[in-house]
């Protein structure tokens, strides 16, 4: 947590505004902004007229105290959760019992993919990231936060924080338009410019959509696809959790590769699990989960990057074959089985 007495004895009124617009509210409020603007807010108000502070109801004790609690209620996580510089998972036991022989640490900016049959646990192996487990969930796992198991309060201060999850249902409990969703979304996590923001946002989640759809929409009215693209787009321009959680986005009718672009553009860390080649491969490194245990880490090999471009034209035949299907086309072999170049799309 920033120490906002801290701030108050450093910095001006000015420097505070800059780095936290938000601050302008109490100013403003609390009729401050006569306050000296060029030294330390703590000395300004030392020397600033006691009868003045009097009028106001208080004294610079007060003023300070008030301050630092509308900044705690009000600031945004974003540069608590800007700390995180690598998480590790302390292997705990599969479903047998077994040990995990595993420590893996992640550093911001990579992608981890989580491989595995169906049931294998690579939902709770999210599950296990997201509550910062502390050998206190089924698997025994406990994550280490910059090389140290966090206590409980660090764990408390950081939950709902440190990870943005992206689940395979959505449900949306408010039946806004999408502009309003996105605008108090942006309103919430403290963006300068909410509307163009909120433009933005739906902007990039229209172009992950397989099927376009207007601001105007109601959120409640969104195809799977069409909510899922909004998530994508809402957690990567406003989410300023560091690590994002995905569970098998596949079959949401969604531009995957474009949506992880999107998510990996700024330095998160990315855990995905997926049984889609393509998403495993495009990670750096894969877990293999078996019978709920690690039973390996993988590095993405050269090799494997090399084939990704083979499995990328692969799935391009696909999508097409999907949107002949969808089109009403009769499905002819020389019309797909060919590389993109000679694509019957334009034909
Ligand atoms: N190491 C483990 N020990 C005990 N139960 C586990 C373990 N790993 C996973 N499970 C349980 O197995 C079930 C299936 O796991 P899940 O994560 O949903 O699988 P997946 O997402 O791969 O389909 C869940 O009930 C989960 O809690
Ligand atoms: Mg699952």
């Amino acid at each position: 947590m920033t120490d906002f007495y801290d701030l108050a004895e450093k910095k001006s009124v000015g420097e505070i505004r800059k780095l936290y617009p938000i601050s302008g509210d109490f100013f403003d409020n609390m009729n401050l902004s006569a306050l000296a603007e060029d030294v330390p807010m703590a000395d300004a108000l030392e020397k600033s007229d006691p009868e003045w502070l009097q009028e106001l109801g208080t004294d610079t004790d007060g003023v300070l105290e008030q301050f630092c609690e509308f900044m705690e209620a009000l600031t945004s996580p974003q540069e608590e959760t800007a700390l995180i510089r690598e998480i590790t998972i302390v292997g705990g036991h599969d479903k047998n019992g077994m040990p995990e022989k595993a420590e893996l640490t992640v550093k911001p900016g990579e992608v981890i993919s989580i491989v595995g049959p169906t049931g294998s646990g690579k939902s709770r192996l999210l599950g296990d990231i997201e509550c910062m487990a502390q050998g206190d969930t089924p698997t025994g796992r406990r994550i280490r936060i910059n090389g140290e198991f966090p206590d409980e309060e660090t764990r408390f201060e950081l939950e709902g924080r440190l990870v943005a999850q992206l689940s395979q249902n959505m449900n949306f409990v408010m039946d806004l338009s999408v502009r309003d969703f996105l605008q108090m979304h942006a309103k919430s996590r403290f963006c300068e410019d909410p509307e163009s923001v909120a433009e933005q946002c739906y902007a990039c989640a229209n172009d992950l959509a397989g099927e376009a759809f207007d601001i105007s929409t109601k959120v409640t009215q969104l195809s799977g696809g069409q909510s899922r693209a909004l998530m994508i787009a809402d957690t990567a321009y406003m989410s300023s959790s560091p690590v994002i959680l995905i569970d098998e986005i596949e079959n949401a009718g969604i531009d995957r590769r474009q949506a992880i672009s999107i998510l990996t553009r700024q330095d998160k860390i990315v855990f995905i699990s997926t049984h889609d080649p393509m998403l495993a491969l495009s990670a750096s490194k894969r877990i293999v989960i078996r019978n709920g245990g690690i039973a390996k880490v993988m590095e993405t090999t050269e090799e494997e990057r090399a084939s990704l471009s083979v499995i990328e034209e692969l799935d391009d035949t696909i999508m097409r074959i999907r949107s002949m299907l969808r089109a009403g086309e009769q499905i002819i072999p020389g019309h797909f089985a060919v590389p993109a170049a000679a694509s019957s799309d334009e034909a």
